[in-house]
């Protein structure tokens, strides 16, 4: 009797001790957060990063009884990396979510590992369309290239572009920005007179640009990842072309709000088409815009920050419809569908593809109040990624 009544308050004694931590793992709501924070990415999982904690400090972080992390991982944009770090978040962390995916290649990497776990994946860069389709897991809150290529091959030939010549990065979202915006220009009547690829890794424009310059397309249609923009405009402008008479057109990942500043007047006037602007003239976007400048020292978001604020967003969103209670499964059903505002406008999850739909803006680089800006002048609404329908 009293060997029990002793085994039975050291078994209590044990319990109270343990009782904490395992309370505190299942009371804790963990997001493993894999970004490019060094490299040739750095900026997007600065954005990212950055627009992730503003959306936890503007909502709280007891989301329906749970305590929600952020575990922030630097793949420094190499694949392998990054499905590493993926496994590890899962087996040794047991994140409920993984998110981030600076590249199309560590979004592709980690999407087996997203399938095997059960574990929701909320792509909130990687932009190539293929990207949804390697795991049912997969939701996207940025982008596709098909989108922004199709809207920017509408607006060219109504607008005296009808030849032109396209040089994308060598890898998923350019051979998707190529393959579109030549089939969809060609549909229009226009000609893709050349199409050039240049190395995602430490690309030289400059023999490229020469080419382009001996062809004399109408325009030079360009798409090379975030952060890459500035040395594709340098040595545009290095070279003369626009004086030549060739414009340069592309996606927005081209004038990045977050290089285009310091760009220069040679970036005035080049039209580019997107799903964010930071001057899109919304009230919630102004909203974002100044307290994402205020947390960051003064550093404007850019459409990478955007993908990130809105994957926090639907993450959230789910954990609270499942009442902190939901598995993998659960969450990811919640994902799908969800309607909401971004700041770059309205925009849903199609519960089928699990990909973002959203209107594409038509924008030019103008200087608004001593800065430059890529305002909109057009819109396409409610824009489904070209890629599914394949
Ligand atoms: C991608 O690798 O999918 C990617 C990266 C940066 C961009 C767009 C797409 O700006």
């Amino acid at each position: 009797m009293q060997k029990r009544i002793f085994l039975t308050g050291t078994a209590l004694a044990a319990l109270s001790l343990v009782a904490p931590a395992v309370m505190a793992q299942a009371d804790v709501f963990k997001i493993g957060l894999i970004l490019p924070m060094t490299g040739q990415q750095a900026t997007t999982g600065r954005q990212i990063e950055a627009a992730a904690k503003l959306y936890m400090a503007q909502n709280g972080d007891m989301i329906a009884g749970k305590k929600v992390q952020l575990i922030v991982k630097d793949d420094t944009s190499i694949p392998d990396v990054t499905k590493r770090m993926a496994q590890e978040l899962v087996v040794n962390e047991k994140v409920n979510v993984l998110a981030g995916m600076g590249i199309t290649p560590s979004a592709l990497a980690t999407a087996a590992i997203a399938t095997q776990s059960k574990t929701p994946l909320v792509v909130m860069a990687a932009a190539t369309s293929s990207i949804t389709q390697a795991s049912p897991y997969v939701v996207r809150t940025s982008f596709t290239l098909p989108q922004a290529s199709v809207s920017l091959a509408d607006w060219a030939p109504k607008n005296g572009i009808k030849k032109v010549v396209t040089l994308v990065s060598d890898y998923g979202p350019g051979i998707d920005a190529e393959k579109y915006f030549k089939e969809r220009l060609t549909f229009n009547g226009g000609q893709v007179t050349e199409s050039l690829r240049v190395p995602l890794r430490n690309p030289d424009f400059a023999p490229f640009l020469q080419k382009v310059r001996d062809l004399k397309p109408d325009a030079l249609f360009v798409f090379v990842p975030s952060g890459a923009g500035t040395a594709v405009m340098k040595q545009f402008l290095e070279r003369g072309m626009d004086k030549a008479g060739i414009k340069l057109i592309g996606t927005g990942d081209v004038t990045d709000d977050d290089l285009l500043n310091d760009m220069g007047d040679g970036a005035l006037g080049v039209v580019t088409s997107h799903h964010y602007s930071a001057a899109h003239p919304s009230a919630m976007n102004k909203k974002f815009v100044e307290a994402f400048k205020k947390a960051n020292n003064n550093l404007r978001p850019n459409f990478m920050a955007v993908g990130g604020y809105d994957g926090m967003r639907v993450i959230y969103e789910a954990l609270k419809a499942t009442k902190g209670q939901g598995g993998g499964d659960a969450l990811l059903a919640a994902m799908k569908g969800q309607i909401f505002e971004s700041p770059r406008g309205p925009m849903f999850i199609d519960a089928q593809t699990r990909d973002v739909v959203q209107n594409i803006y038509l924008r030019k680089v103008e200087r608004k109040d001593g800065q430059l800006y890529n305002v909109e002048f057009d819109v396409i609404k409610d824009v489904k990624d070209p890629g599914k329908a394949k």
